[in-house]
């Protein structure tokens, strides 16, 4: 199935990607980790990328975030080359490990991009109070992460990555390593923050229904080359605005329905038993 990409013509797409193929050279000989990938991520959007262990999630993301470069075809953010994007500071990345400085408090983690790019100390100390009341942390702006659980220094990096009020949201299993009550709630949360600050998000995860819960939209890939088999856009009824989206979509009827959609979509299209490796269908 191809995409159907809900931008409007004079808009211009969050993440273009356009026939993108990515072959590492290895000791051992190549490993086509990408092959023909295509993907319009429209501003404001929420896709999340599902699919085996060693499909090429990590490596697109890390195409989009300039950390490597495609072997071929075209990728834009926001228009620009990735490069571009990445010096003109147009997205935040929070990725499965939080990657907190420890000998910095939380505050002081969640103002390193602004102080990196030259804000000013008053307004550097106004952006992070507020971004720390969003991720529920205000109380703890003057600890360490090491005093800190594992979720909400996932959350320090999460305001990080908002830092600088991004318009494209690059986050790769963020919410991998926390216990499942506390995966929920910040999930609710990214919800709610990617709804209030408009950003579109590229979201990785292993979770079926952590991807229906956040997706506008969920790519699913297949491997060896990683492919994008299917993008299946969530239909969930009156609960499909994010900002609507609450703990209740997740026991309502629309909310299973795409779960195993997302699941027949993982298997190529037909129902199955059991899940594929590497994917959790919790
Ligand atoms: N730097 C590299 N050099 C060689 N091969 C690589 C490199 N990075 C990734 N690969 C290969 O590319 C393929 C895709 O890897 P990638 O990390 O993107 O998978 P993934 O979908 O993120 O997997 P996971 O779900 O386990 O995180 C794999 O076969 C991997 O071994
Ligand atoms: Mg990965």
């Amino acid at each position: 199935m191809t995409e159907a990409t809900p931008t409007t013509p004079d808009s211009t797409a969050a993440v273009e990607v356009r026939g993108v193929d990515k072959v590492f050279e290895t000791r051992t000989g190549q490993v086509h980790a990408l092959d023909a990938i295509d993907l319009a991520i429209a501003p404001g959007e929420f896709i999340s990328l599902i699919g085996p262990s060693g499909c090429g999630k990590s490596t697109l993301m890390r195409l989009i975030a300039d950390l490597d470069e495609p072997t071929g075809g075209t990728l834009t953010v926001f228009g620009k080359t990735a490069r571009q994007a990445r010096l003109d500071q147009d997205y935040g990345i929070a990725f499965q490990q939080a990657g907190l400085l420890p000998w910095r408090t939380v505050a002081a983690n969640v103002a390193l991009p602004l102080e990196l790019h030259g804000v000013g100390s008053a307004e550097r100390r106004s952006r992070v109070e507020h971004l720390l009341d969003m991720v529920g942390l205000s109380d703890f702006a003057d600890r360490y992460p090491d005093q800190l659980s594992g979720g909400m220094q996932q959350r320090v990096a999460i305001a990080r990555a908002l830092a600088e009020q991004p318009r494209l949201l690059l986050m790769d299993e963020p919410f991998g390593a926390l216990d499942e009550m506390t995966r929920e709630k910040m999930q609710t949360e990214l919800v709610r923050i990617s709804a209030e600050t408009g950003a579109a998000v590229v979201f990785v995860t292993h979770s079926i229904p952590e991807a229906v819960f956040l997706s506008d939209r969920v790519v699913v890939m297949s491997p060896r080359p990683g492919r994008i088999q299917q993008v299946v856009p969530m239909r969930l009824g009156a609960e499909a605005e994010r900002a609507a989206r609450t703990e209740e979509l997740r026991e309502e009827r629309a909310f299973f329905d795409m779960v195993t959609a997302v699941r027949e979509a993982l298997h190529g299209g037909s129902p199955v038993s059991s899940g594929p490796r590497g994917v959790e269908t919790r």
